[in-house]
């Protein structure tokens, strides 16, 4: 699926829909995110927090989780959008429950206005731990 700009325009629309209904009364920080299936399909997460802090869950994770959830197991763009300019990149956690599903993608860093920046997966995180890491068992 090719990151055309009518691709970008979908993926800014549906991080922006999300992060309208994020629950972040705690950090007052709102977290859209979306992520891009290879059949073109787009699906959307926002940051969930909750009353025992330490439960909150990010926006990508859950755009990640929707799309596992959708019947996806690789990602090809991630596009994260919040008020904040510069904008801000996933965490670090994010970027490991990234790489469980993406090698090398663009991760697009947006603002309300639009895409400001763009990096990859593994800029974000090289030397990503992966399946083919663990010890197989027939050995
Ligand atoms: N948050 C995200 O949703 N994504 C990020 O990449 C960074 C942080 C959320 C978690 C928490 O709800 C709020 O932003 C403040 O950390």
């Amino acid at each position: 699926m090719t990151l055309d700009e009518a691709v970008i325009r979908r993926l800014l629309d549906a991080a922006r829909t999300a992060r309208a209904r994020a629950h972040a009364p705690y950090s007052g920080f709102a977290v859209g995110a979306a992520v891009l299936t290879p059949d073109g399909e787009i699906h959307a997460g926002c940051n969930v927090e909750n009353a025992s802090y330490g439960l909150s869950v990010c926006a990508e994770r859950h755009a990640v989780a929707a799309a596992v959830a959708a019947g996806h197991h690789r990602i090809e763009a991630l596009l994260v959008m919040t008020d904040v300019t510069p904008p801000v990149a996933p965490c670090g956690a994010c970027r490991q429950i990234l790489a469980e599903f993406a090698d090398d993608v663009p991760v697009l860093l947006a603002d309300l206005s639009g895409v400001r920046s763009r990096t990859s997966s593994s800029r974000l995180l090289p030397h990503a731990f992966r399946a083919v890491d663990l010890p197989s068992d027939d050995g």
